[in-house]
């Protein structure tokens, strides 16, 4: 087979690194890529939205299958356009992608089929969301935009202040643009946070193993809110019993309620789930694969990456055994300094070899450039050093000896993976 990956980040490394072990892969393309998927693919320079122009190159390259990682082509209907084009592609169509595109359509999802969530209410005026904020008294208080808002849309206030603060620089600043038009407002949960990754056709739903992700950007949870500074598989908090939990409370309503209003999701189906003293409940839902989840659950996959894909979009994920290891993983994000603030690019990278690895570990590029033999900075997260061991201990030791090899001005990454709540 002859593929397009479409994205340019660490979560697309590993992707691209699991389609190379398949013995069906034949050419894989990727637009845009970064350095070290130039490494492992051939990298075409398509902009991750441009539908138009990645179907025209799909077109003329044989290409066999399409695989969207991101949110934002997904939520455009780049799927659609592949097949429209008769390309068969791996991601939902643009009415499924809205489970994550719209916290104001998910919401309502899981109220109307009781999928259990925190407590909401949605507004599109930002007087009535503080009259309500005020009357309700209750801090904190989570403020949430309705749209995409590259993971930092969200906002936890201790207080009134911060809740109108919140309230403003969403609704009224625009922080986030149209994505800010409504709000949802909802209760604050506590609990250990667990990712599920699913494989779903629309009708069968396959979780994969679980994680966990550290998503400050400083040790003991200090910071601000981030795309993901490294994760951990198996998530140590989600037991076989509450896996069992999930899956009838929320993984096989979810799928349903996706089907039942017409909307059926194909593809990856990602949980974002709380462990709260009432049982789990979903945070959010992403339509994609999460980054940096990928990075640890994909190396524990053993069965063929390819045929998982064919069976999700054949629809056929129920006739087919996807195998796991039991051994743990462990990435670690190397981020540019003042990331995810303002950060300087272009910065050189030493300790990779001429293919951008490093012994000992696997090394995930996400924010780099390959120019003349070396390796740059391009980008907030710039790499995601992973292992695999028999433990989770051992994997962070091995993540963390690679780590120690790897370095570039100001880079900064936390020390404490696998090691909080
Ligand atoms: P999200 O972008 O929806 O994943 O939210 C980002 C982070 O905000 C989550 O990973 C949680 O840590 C936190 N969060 C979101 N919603 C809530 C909630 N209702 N209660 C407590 N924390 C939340
Ligand atoms: N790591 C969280 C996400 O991909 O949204």
């Amino acid at each position: 087979m002859n593929i397009l990956m479409i994205g340019s980040g660490g979560r697309e490394h590993a992707l691209i690194k699991k389609l190379l072990e398949s013995p069906k892969l034949e050419r894989l393309y990727t637009a845009p890529g970064n350095g070290g998927i130039s490494c492992d693919s051939i990298c075409v320079n398509i902009p991750v939205t441009d539908k138009a122009a990645m179907v025209e190159f799909a077109k003329g390259h044989n290409i066999d299958l399409a695989f969207v990682a991101p949110d934002d082509p997904l939520a455009d209907g780049m799927v659609d356009a592949f097949n429209e084009a008769g390309i068969r592609a791996f991601g939902p169509d643009a009415k499924a992608a809205v489970i994550e595109a719209s916290k104001v359509f998910s919401k309502n999802l899981m109220k109307k089929y009781n999928i259990p969530t925190a407590e909401y209410e949605v507004f599109s005026t930002p007087e009535s969301a503080v009259e309500y904020i005020e009357n309700k008294n209750e801090f904190p208080i989570v403020i949430k935009a309705d749209g995409l808002a590259l993971g930092k849309g969200v906002i936890i206030a201790k207080n009134l202040a911060e809740a109108k603060a919140a309230v403003k620089s969403i609704m009224e600043d625009k922080k986030f643009g149209n994505s800010g038009n409504n709000i949802v407002v909802e209760e604050f949960l506590t609990g250990p946070e667990v990712s599920v990754l699913s494989f779903t056709d629309g009708k069968t739903v396959k979780p994969m193993v679980s994680s966990k992700d550290h998503k400050r950007a400083y040790d003991n949870d200090e910071g601000l809110n981030t795309g993901g500074m490294g994760t951990i598989s198996p998530n140590p908090y989600y037991t076989d019993e509450l896996a069992e939990e999930c899956m009838k409370t929320i993984f096989e309503p979810t799928i349903k309620a996706m089907a039942s209003e017409g909307r059926p999701f194909k593809g990856c189906l990602y949980f974002g789930l709380m462990m709260t003293p009432k049982g789990p409940k979903v945070i959010e839902y992403n339509a994609r694969f999460g980054d940096p989840e990928a990075q640890v659950v994909l190396p524990r996959l053993k069965t063929d990456l390819i045929d998982i894909i064919n069976a999700v979009i054949d629809e056929k994920l129920d006739e087919i055994d996807i195998e796991w290891s039991d051994e743990a993983s462990a990435c670690v994000i190397m981020a540019s300094g003042g990331y995810p603030e303002s950060y300087k690019k272009g910065i050189e990278i030493k300790g990779l070899d001429e293919k951008g690895n490093t012994d000992g570990a696997t090394v995930y590029h996400a924010g780099t450039v390959l120019k003349d033999g070396k390796f740059y900075t391009n980008g907030g997260r710039v790499l995601g050093v992973t292992a695999t061991a028999p433990t989770l201990d051992e994997a962070l030791a091995k993540a963390y000896a690679a780590v120690s090899k790897i370095n570039f001005e100001n880079a900064h990454y936390r020390h404490d993976i696998g090691r909080t709540k």
